[in-house]
């Protein structure tokens, strides 16, 4: 949820940076397990998140690392609390990674996310793998050199693996409920869909508000299988053949629409938001073999992952990410930062935004 949220939301925090690691802390943190980390280590903080803090360590050889540490607020946005359990859900989703028979199917589809080194849940703090300067899916579109359609059919079949491996698994729904951050969600996002129609003076905007608040609370609740809950252009990051996806704190034992029509609704707007030929081309690819390849996995393997309600949820879920990221909390720093509700490149975004969650287009499915 990079530089999404702005103080309006009405959150309060407290606690301020009174919680935030020092140097000596950080350090001290990465020794105990990367071996040639020193005191003398650079310390660099990564700009690109605004939930947490984000450094990379270097040690003399050469090797360099990630910590990250999430205050009991929104680190750009202090005054807003937002809840530290975050980094254990990531913590823990990462070790799964290392220990799950489950999430083995996931080996070997070119996708993965960095590999876990050790944590401080006291302290909030998590050492991963650093996985280098890969461009985010909003960047690599501006370059050739990227098969989208190859990258895209991966990154479906992984999201596909990671719902079905998880289904109705009482582990991952017993550790993942992650529960404080889909709250958080329901407050600011789909609670907020009402005041953002409001903002663009929808005659509707009661109705839509109510579709969206009710899935905000159906998804406020413990699902169906493990979704990754932030799948957005910021945590994908793209090799040439491979994908990395990193910020795993949304992580949750939910409903697959959290991440398929999450990402689907992100494409749609680079997509809308481009005028270059090129990069839609590139970006409609990549979604399309997204869908399709997630959609023939699951029908391929257990087609009762995805109900006829769930279909549902993918339509209202793509239109209310939409309207909170062109007249909602979420607009700030993103592709429509700036425009206001009367714009007419914000108005086709809300037509369109309205159109899925009526349910005026008959599926989901390509
Ligand atoms: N394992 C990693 N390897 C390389 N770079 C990373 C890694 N993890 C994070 N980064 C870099 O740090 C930035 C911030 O990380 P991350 O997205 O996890 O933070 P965040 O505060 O949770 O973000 P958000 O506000 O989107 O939730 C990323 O955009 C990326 O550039
Ligand atoms: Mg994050």
């Amino acid at each position: 949820m990079a530089n999404r949220f702005r103080s309006a939301t009405g959150f309060t925090g407290s606690t301020m940076n009174s919680t935030r690691p020092d140097r000596n802390e950080l350090i001290a943190f990465a020794r105990r397990y990367a071996s040639g980390v020193s005191d003398r280590s650079p310390l660099e903080q990564l700009r690109g998140g605004s939930l947490n803090f984000v450094w990379r360590i270097h040690s003399p050889s050469g090797k360099s690392f990630i910590i990250k540490h999430a205050p009991p607020y929104i680190a750009s946005v202090p005054d807003i609390a937002f809840d530290d359990s975050r980094i254990v859900f990531e913590v823990n989703i990462l070790k799964a990674f290392q220990f799950r028979n489950e999430l083995n199917q996931l080996i070997g589809i070119s996708v993965r996310p960095p590999e876990f080194l050790g944590s401080d849940n006291r302290r909030h703090l998590l050492l991963m793998e650093d996985i280098g300067a890969w461009p985010d899916l909003l960047q690599a579109v501006r370059f050739t050199g990227y098969n989208f359609a190859s990258l895209g059919s991966n990154l479906g079949a992984y999201i596909a693996q990671l719902h079905l491996q998880t289904y109705q698994n009482k582990w991952f729904a017993d550790n993942f409920a992650n529960l404080p951050v889909q709250r958080t969600r329901l407050q600011v996002q789909y609670n907020g869909c009402l005041e953002f129609c409001r903002r663009a003076h929808l005659p509707d905007a009661e109705k839509i508000g109510k579709l969206c608040r009710q899935l905000g609370e159906k998804f406020n609740t413990v699902g169906k299988c493990l979704i990754m809950g932030d799948l957005w252009p910021y945590s994908i990051l793209l090799g040439r053949e491979e994908i990395r996806l990193i910020d795993w704190e949304l992580t949750h034992f939910g409903r697959p629409a959290q991440d398929v029509a999450h990402l689907s609704a992100h494409l749609w707007m680079m997509f809308h938001r481009t005028s270059r030929p090129s990069q839609k081309d590139r970006i409609g690819r990549f979604r399309q073999t997204f869908l399709a390849s997630y959609f023939n996995e699951v029908a391929r393997q257990k087609p009762e992952l995805i109900s006829a309600e769930d279909e549902r949820d993918f339509q209202i879920h793509f239109g209310a990410e939409i309207l909170a990221r062109t007249l909602g909390n979420f607009q700030n720093n993103y592709l429509y930062d700036g425009l206001t509700p009367e714009h007419p490149v914000i108005l086709e975004a809300i037509a369109e935004a309205r159109k899925w969650i009526y349910g005026d287009y008959a599926a989901f499915k390509p």
